[in-house]
């Protein structure tokens, strides 16, 4: 089984306070920097973007895990590697042609993450799963952080699991959307092994919220 990482989702930080609750979430154990994306296009929201991301990546010594919810991410892909991401992710909805994009993220450096929609199957991805360096399941409607869990998301990942280990491959399988300590467990035992978590991480004791996710993880 791939390792189990835990990849908080800065969406839902504190933003005058960032580098303290980076600081807090890195002190608890998380290895990934979750950072989204949102365009006012894709998904009805507007996050932040690359001078955000240059300035974290410049000070930080982390995984950062970019997950782009945008329209023609091609666009900005060169851009987002050059200023610090390691794992780009775009979401499958958004491109004509889904090999295409995942080579130009390997040109430029980066691993390739694609997403899935909670309405979109995965075996759309199964023809690419040799290229593809991690698959990102969304458990809620891309745009918001907050939002609750969709239970028949288990079920993707669970196939997705499947499919993979059929192959011999080890994918990366990350979710994101409603995850907290309470149902972390179940969805690294349908079959994830990265979860991000936003709010669960960012309300109220961060470094503590941290670890009790990952025990969660862990406690399968
Ligand atoms: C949703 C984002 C998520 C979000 C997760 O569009 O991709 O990463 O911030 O937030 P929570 O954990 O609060 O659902
Ligand atoms: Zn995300």
């Amino acid at each position: 089984m791939s390792k189990l990482i835990l990849a908080p989702s800065v969406l839902s930080a504190d933003f005058m306070n960032l580098k303290a609750q980076v600081d807090e979430i890195i002190e608890g154990g998380a290895e990934y920097i979750h950072f989204d994306v949102m365009d006012g296009h894709f998904v009805p929201n507007i996050s932040f973007g690359l001078p955000v991301l240059a300035s974290m990546s410049k000070s930080v010594d982390k995984v950062f895990d970019v997950h782009l919810m945008i329209s023609d991410p091609d666009k900005y892909i060169p851009e987002f590697a050059k200023k610090g991401a390691d794992i780009i992710t775009f979401h499958v909805e958004a491109v004509n042609d889904l090999g295409g994009t995942i080579r130009l993220i390997h040109e430029c450096g980066a691993k390739a993450g694609v997403s899935v929609k909670p309405a979109t199957p995965v075996e759309v991805l199964y023809p690419y799963l040799n290229e593809i360096d991690m698959v990102l399941i969304m458990s809620v409607e891309p745009g918001f952080g907050g939002q609750s869990f969709i239970p028949g998301s288990l079920d993707k990942i669970s196939a997705l699991r499947e499919e993979c280990s059929r192959r011999g491959l080890d994918m990366d399988i990350e979710v994101d959307g409603g995850i907290g300590a309470s149902n972390a467990q179940e969805v690294v035992k349908a079959g994830a092994n990265i979860l991000v978590a936003g709010s669960a991480v960012f309300k109220g004791d961060v470094k503590g919220n941290t670890e009790s996710i990952l025990a969660a993880m862990r406690n399968v």
